[in-house]
């Protein structure tokens, strides 16, 4: 491992002892993972918290699906997959499509026709997959997807997929690495219920391996129009401002509940005027611009944060999932309009009101 700063050495080498990997797995990687933890000076000021920012954002695809994809591909290397595909709503077709062509493999997404961010869409095409658009939400096209690696040698990587788990397990890693103690609560979005099961998964193995003394309770945000494990039954037509999390039928609803309910945590909803809040809020206090799903953890913080529910002083991390970039097309519809202005000093000046 090479000692120098400059160099972001893969996830997989940084945290091997704890991966499914050998000397015979070939490394597919683009320098993922080491994401910043940032502490929110002003939200932690404002909710009596340590409030920290774990910014996946600023992983390769602009997104944390680069870490359980790192292991997924290069696991799939390693076993022969020529070709890998998924269903998406957009990050994990942009981090397949990356990893895949890294690899040299080909990658096939499946995606809610409409409802994918700008940016994700870009990414996926450019790095080269044949992206198949279904009129349908995320639910039916990994039904699609299932059906499909079950008939043709394809590889499958959703976060079905334990090997997606077992890299995104590494932001626990990061997090009780950087705080050197497991946080006290960690806020994290909710969709098809990879991403909390993994963070569950990684503070249990870094605390059985001595390296935190606590465990977090895990506290899970799904947007309101589509929050089946809040509401106990899968909604047959989620919808929400925040497509990445559009999801009705979680692939991983029952480990949700169960890190939920493990942990002392809980899961529950956030509306989309309180994510689109929570959104603008941390961009505009924190300098953090994270895509609407991601702002449901902010969302949820200050929900709960609201209703007294975290004792004063308590540390929570929540995590920005995906990069605001992702998604130019909402930031710009929700925000502020743009003033036109002439070229003319004295008429710019009188509209600044300076
Ligand atoms: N945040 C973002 C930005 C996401 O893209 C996703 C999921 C989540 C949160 C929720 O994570 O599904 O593990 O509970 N995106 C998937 C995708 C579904 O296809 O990109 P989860």
């Amino acid at each position: 491992m090479s000692s120098n700063p400059l160099r972001r050495v893969p996830l997989i080498e940084r945290y091997r002892p704890f991966l499914p990997v050998s000397e015979k797995t070939p490394v597919i990687s683009l320098a993922e993972g080491s994401t910043p933890l940032l502490k929110a000076n002003r939200l932690s000021e404002r909710l009596g918290l340590n409030v920290f920012l774990k910014l996946e954002g600023l992983n390769p695809t602009g997104s944390f699906k680069d870490r359980g994809m790192t292991i997924a591909v290069s696991k799939g290397a390693e076993e022969g997959a020529t070709a890998v595909i998924c269903a998406s709503t957009g990050n994990t077709s942009a981090a397949a499509a990356a990893y895949a062509s890294r690899a040299g493999m080909r990658c096939i997404v499946i995606i809610p026709k409409g409802k994918i961010a700008a940016g994700k869409l870009a990414q996926a095409l450019t790095h080269g997959a044949r992206v198949l658009a279904v009129d349908g939400n995320f639910d039916q096209a990994l039904d699609l997807v299932r059906r499909i690696v079950e008939n043709y040698p394809v590889q499958l990587v959703n976060s079905i997929n334990p090997y997606r788990i077992e890299g995104q397990k590494t932001g626990a890693f990061e997090i009780v690495d950087a705080l050197g103690e497991a946080p006290d609560y960690l806020c994290i979005p909710v969709g098809n219920a990879g991403n909390i099961t993994a963070y569950w998964k990684g503070f249990r193995e870094y605390h059985d391996a001595g390296k935190c003394s606590s465990l977090p309770r895990m506290t899970g945000f799904q947007a309101a129009g589509a929050a089946p494990l809040v509401e106990g039954h899968p909604v047959e037509e989620p919808e929400t401002i925040a497509t990445a999390i559009r999801i009705g039928n979680p692939a991983r609803g029952d480990e949700a509940l169960a890190a939920a309910s493990d942990s002392g945590g809980l899961i529950e909803a956030v509306t989309d005027e309180e994510i689109i809040g929570a959104y603008r809020l941390v961009a505009s206090v924190e300098g953090t611009f994270c895509e609407p799903a991601s702002a449901a953890s902010i969302a949820g913080l200050v929900k709960k944060a609201g209703e007294g529910h975290f004792k004063q002083d308590s540390t929570v991390v929540c995590v920005l999932t995906g990069h605001g970039l992702k998604d130019p097309d909402t930031a710009i519809s929700t925000g502020p309009e743009v003033t036109s202005a002439p070229p003319d000093f004295d008429q710019v000046i009188k509209l600044l009101k300076l």
